[in-house]
């Protein structure tokens, strides 16, 4: 399956090939950087945390915490958290969030070490959200770790700093720097066989 689609008047090459034919929310999920400014209703966004509450967790500890900004001074702030090479394009996205996880169990407050794969199913519910209203998000590990507590003021103690998310509407890839510009485009697999396996005794 090769195939281009239109975002927003925009062609956007897809090469990507499923082995076997598998729902297109897949494949057409990505991670793009040329995000648009244009801002994001609060209510599209509630939308997309929505979709992340009712991922499955461990216990339905629910360990998931998004903090999100959306109004620029805050924006500024997360921004400034980023490391630089993701400030040079994360910086025209609408809306950027930092996922947190609760270290440990409510029920009885022993570490939760399945906290950081159920904040996993939560993104990916929000980034597959994202896509049918015709929006992207765009997962980053580039962030300073400690200022991410520091300037959240976040408890380092009781959470663990995740993962940073652009989010908003496809933008123009001639806004984001050439270097980056370069890898504006949907990427490849490992082949299946590489990664689920038939165990035999
Ligand atoms: C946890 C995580 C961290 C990532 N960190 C960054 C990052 O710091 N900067 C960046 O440009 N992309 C980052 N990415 C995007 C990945 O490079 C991208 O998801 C991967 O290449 C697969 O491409 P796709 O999301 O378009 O399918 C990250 C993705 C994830 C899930």
């Amino acid at each position: 399956m090769r195939f281009q689609f239109e975002d927003r008047g925009i062609l956007i090459e897809n090469n990507r090939q499923p082995l076997i034919e598998v729902d297109p929310m897949f494949p057409q999920r990505w991670s793009p950087r040329a995000f648009s400014p244009e801002p994001i209703p609060e209510e599209a966004l509630q939308i997309l945390f929505e979709a992340a509450r009712w991922a499955p967790s461990c216990y339905n500890e629910q360990p998931w915490l998004f903090l999100y900004a959306s109004k620029e001074k805050e924006k500024a702030q997360f921004l400034k958290i980023l490391v630089d090479q993701n400030q040079t394009w994360a910086k025209n996205a609408p809306v950027l969030a930092f996922l947190f996880a609760r270290r440990n169990f409510s029920r009885n407050n022993k570490a939760n070490l399945w906290a950081a794969f159920d904040c996993g199913a939560a993104w990916m519910s929000l980034a597959l959200q994202a896509r049918t209203m015709g929006l992207y998000a765009h997962g980053m590990a580039g962030y300073h770790h400690d200022m991410a507590y520091d300037l959240l003021n976040m408890s380092k103690e009781e959470y663990e700093v995740i993962c940073a998310i652009a989010i908003g509407s496809y933008g123009d890839i001639k806004d984001i720097p050439s270097s980056v510009a370069a890898m504006e485009k949907p990427n490849d697999r490992k082949p299946l066989e590489e990664v689920a396996i038939q165990w035999k005794s």
